[in-house]
């Protein structure tokens, strides 16, 4: 079965006639070439096709396209364009958030979407007072990033660059001293 459905992607509407069984990632990969997001394990396990959807981070490998018709996808490279995704794309290059660069775009969105959250006052596992605002030190940044993996294990760069954005960091976090 099939279904016509709009999607915008990074301020852009697509329409697209897609079968019911399709991925969002898979929409945006093979019928629409926005390949920012990246496949990784298929399976809701890595978090490297992660984006904003309608302001929210989701793990595109596990929505159906069809359920988000007239919703707003927000990749890494949309986020480019705005003052606080700049920022977050210049200090994972300043701190070394990267090595191949795969996970990349996913944690950078995965990395904005918790920014919104500890902002709204959502609290982790790893908040000791939930009713307060939560500090974003290196365990709230690691326990909120916990669903973007990195193979290639760059996480000391990506929580450095990340306390250095949310303002919490002093360009050299603990997780980089280790
Ligand atoms: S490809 Fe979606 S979580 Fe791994
Ligand atoms: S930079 Fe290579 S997987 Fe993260």
């Amino acid at each position: 079965m099939e279904a016509d459905i709009t999607i915008t992607v990074d301020g852009e509407p697509h329409r697209l006639v897609t079968d019911t069984r399709t991925t969002l990632l898979d929409a945006l990969r093979d019928r629409l070439g926005v390949f920012s997001p990246k496949k990784g394990c298929d399976h809701g396990q890595c978090g490297t096709c992660t984006v904003l959807l309608d302001g929210r981070r989701v793990t595109t490998c596990l929505a159906l396209a069809v359920a988000h018709d007239g919703a707003h996808v927000t990749t890494s490279a949309g986020l480019a364009s705005d003052d606080r995704g700049q920022a977050l794309h210049q200090a994972f290059l300043d701190h070394d958030g990267f090595q191949c660069g795969y996970c990349t775009p996913g944690q950078i969105c995965s990395a904005a979407g918790m920014l919104d959250e500890a902002e709204a006052g959502w609290a982790s596992a790893a908040t000791e007072d939930v009713r307060s605002e939560p500090t974003l030190d290196d365990a709230e940044i690691s326990e909120r990033m916990s669903g973007n993996l990195c193979r290639c294990g760059a996480y000391a760069g990506i929580v450095t660059a990340i306390r250095e954005v949310a303002g919490t960091g002093d360009g050299h976090g603990e997780a980089a001293r280790r």
